[in-house]
């Protein structure tokens, strides 16, 4: 059985609804075992038990959600002077909703999350180009997915934004479950 540990913050539930999608693509995946935890319930114990970690964090004015980092610095960070999350699967998602079509600090969101876990060690997973919705919610780096218009109208996260988001979670359990006991780095 391969464990999916999903961890992220939210305030108004976007973040929370990428976490959930991630969590179906996942359990998509046969022997998967997916566990959701919010940035300040997940704990060490979780981190431990998991063959794979999938972080996510609404863009706070450029960067993760304080509460995200938080979990990184108090729960990652014995892991990281231990090596002991060295080969786990690590991957990203955010959610966003800046002025115009972009999103200001949307990539600058996911690929600090990914430094941190490329810190522990982990096996990085992208979201490729090919996968299918990657138009509507991909970044190389992660899912991603806006929560308002251009104007800042709250839209929420649209359904056809998800099929990419689903995906990932389906990417990382295949990437946790092909490296599961491979003794990868030496
Ligand atoms: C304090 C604060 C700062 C924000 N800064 C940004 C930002 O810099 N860029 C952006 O794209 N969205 C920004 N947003 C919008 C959120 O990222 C967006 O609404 C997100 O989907 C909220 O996720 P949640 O529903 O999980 O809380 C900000 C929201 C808040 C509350």
């Amino acid at each position: 059985m391969t464990q999916i540990l999903i961890v992220y913050a939210t305030d108004y539930g976007n973040t929370r609804k990428l976490a959930e999608t991630i969590a179906a693509g996942a359990r998509s995946v046969a022997d998967t075992e997916v566990v959701i935890k919010t940035a300040e319930e997940a704990k060490a114990e979780d981190l431990q038990a998991a063959d794979a970690l999938i972080l996510g964090s609404p863009v706070h004015m450029g960067s993760m959600d304080w509460r995200v980092k938080k979990f990184i610095d108090t729960v990652c960070s014995a892991f990281w002077m231990q090596n002991t999350a060295v080969g786990k699967v690590g991957a990203v998602f955010a959610t966003g909703s800046g002025y115009g079509n972009v999103g200001a600090g949307a990539e600058l969101t996911l690929l600090s999350m990914l430094n941190n876990l490329a810190e522990l060690g982990m096996v990085l997973v992208p979201l490729p180009k090919s996968t299918e919705g990657y138009a509507k919610s991909g970044l190389q780096w992660g899912a991603y997915a806006r929560s308002a218009g251009e104007n800042l109208e709250q839209t929420g996260v649209s359904d056809e934004s998800l099929v990419a988001v689903r995906h990932h979670g389906a990417h990382v359990a295949r990437v946790a479950a092909a490296l599961k006991g491979q003794p990868i780095f030496g």
